[in-house]
């Protein structure tokens, strides 16, 4: 369908800002040039920007709209422009309001008309839809990917610690007593959950926009199968309003950042609490460690902590996300670009946050000793107490009062549950014995809570190795 050479505009004159034509006189006001520009932001979406034009030109030119040979310069010369940019030899110009106009005016300098019929059939509207999903997809396998290592981290010091007592709080206050790989895997299992929910995510983002033109599609006749096959997306989308309009793929994957960021969050606030003198359960590896400009003994966990606080603006983005897409009437509004920098901050956080695990895990330094005198106190073993005379025959509320009785007589005499004369338990209640108070120790209460789910070594061992032969499966060494 290409016109013969001979009819081709030679000159090499770039479109206008922002696609403005022969429609304008003159250039935007410049105050309004400076909020109306996306480059500083959407430059991110240079790669994908460029892999949804070659493939589009590829399918123009499978359906004859352009030639072989428009195609061909096409997809070279977008190669060469995006190596201009991302070396740095070409700046992007905030005049052309955003990546993708800044992209085809570049090409269109370097091969005239041909790079004039790019933007066959095609609207930045379903153009920076694609983008954004490419960009999305792409994010997801790498945080996928990171919150594996992560998990991998968790996992070897789970294996190391099954046995390793200490107490488990409600309340922050001594609960029972646990075990740490078991306190570890609970870690595992957040991040499992999370993984599942970028890969969920990215299922709904995987479909392409690209045919849906500015909101209404196309009168040509093109072959949208064959763009999204060639993009790697699974289908079209099936609206072509809603296409351009939606960005529930954003708000999805922020939503997954921020529940993980939450996740690590607790871990960041349990290393900051575990490192305080006054527990004294880790010390973190001087690597991830800061000190103090005035205070020289000090070693202070700034990077659990700024784990603890970056859900903060991970939240943020979510309901910024949600704020500028509500009420939008369909189909494409300009307030869809402030999508872009919540949608790109939430990502970018989450990879800083995510990477910084696996060698911050791996170079903790725990002390089983305090964990294990923490977690000695036999007041832990109360409810295993209880059990026991559970086991004994004796109804649960029962039980419960008897213990709570012991508690009480206990604290009376000023010594601990152990340490209650024997001759003294009959009268607090005739099911107590000497036998039943051997449970109040830690390591045979744990040991005895070997459910599915619990926090017995030989649970959490098999809990350790199914974990370790998942992440072996995805081709991780645990
Ligand atoms: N930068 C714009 C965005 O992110 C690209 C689409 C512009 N479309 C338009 N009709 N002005 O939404």
């Amino acid at each position: 369908m290409s016109p013969p050479m001979s009819e081709q505009d030679k000159t090499k004159a770039a479109p206008k800002a922002g696609g403005r034509g022969a429609r304008f006189g003159g250039a935007m006001d410049e105050a309004a040039a400076a909020l109306n520009s996306s480059v500083e932001f959407d430059k991110r979406l240079l790669r994908d920007d460029v892999r949804g034009s070659q493939a589009h030109a590829r399918m123009l030119a499978a359906v004859r709209l352009i030639s072989e040979d428009d195609a061909k310069q096409i997809v070279a010369g977008l190669d060469q422009v995006a190596g201009e940019f991302e070396r740095g030899e070409r700046k992007m110009d905030p005049a052309l309001e955003d990546v993708h106009m800044n992209v085809e005016s570049r090409l269109i300098e370097l091969i005239g008309d041909p790079g004039r019929r790019l933007h066959t059939a095609r609207s930045r509207n379903d153009q920076v839809a694609t983008d954004m999903r490419l960009y999305a997809l792409s994010q997801a396998t790498v945080i996928v990917a990171a919150l594996d290592k992560a998990r991998v981290a968790l996992c070897r010091r789970a294996r190391e610690h099954t046995a390793t007592l200490l107490p488990g709080y409600t309340h922050l206050q001594r609960a029972q007593a646990v075990t740490l790989g078991h306190h570890l895997l609970a870690y595992a299992e957040m991040l499992g959950r999370d993984r599942g929910r970028f890969l969920d995510a990215a299922r709904r983002a995987a479909e392409c926009p690209l045919g849906s033109g500015a909101l209404a599609a196309t009168s040509l006749p093109i072959d949208r199968e064959k763009t999204s096959a060639d993009l790697g997306f699974t289908a079209p989308t099936r609206n072509s309003l809603d296409a351009v309009s939606d960005r529930d793929f954003c708000a999805e994957l922020a939503f997954a950042c921020a529940l993980l960021g939450v996740h690590l969050s607790r871990l960041g606030e349990e290393l900051v609490l575990w490192s305080t003198t006054e527990f004294g359960f880790v010390r973190l590896g001087e690597g991830h460690c800061s000190g103090s400009s005035l205070m020289p003994q000090k070693r202070n966990p700034d990077i659990a902590e700024l784990m603890r606080a970056k859900p903060g603006r991970l939240i943020g983005d979510v309901v910024a996300l949600l704020t500028v897409s509500k009420g939008l009437a369909l189909a494409y509004n300009k307030d869809l670009q402030e999508s872009q920098e919540p949608f790109y901050d939430a990502i970018e956080t989450t990879h800083l946050v995510l990477d910084v695990l696996p060698r911050l895990v791996a170079g903790l330094e725990f002390n089983p000793e305090r964990m294990k005198e923490a977690a000695g106190d036999p007041a832990l073993g109360a409810t295993d107490l209880a059990e026991h005379l559970v086991r004994d025959g004796v109804p649960f509320r029962k039980a419960h009062e008897i213990v709570g009785k012991l508690v009480r007589h206990a604290e009376q005499l000023g010594v601990s549950l152990r340490d209650v004369p024997e001759h003294d338990l009959p009268q607090i209640a005739p099911e107590l014995h000497e036998a039943a108070l051997q449970v109040l120790s830690a390591s045979r209460a744990v040991a005895g809570r070997a459910v599915f789910g619990g926090p017995a070594p030989a649970q959490v061992m098999r809990e350790a190795q199914r974990l370790a032969s998942e992440l072996k499966g995805l081709g991780y060494e645990v």
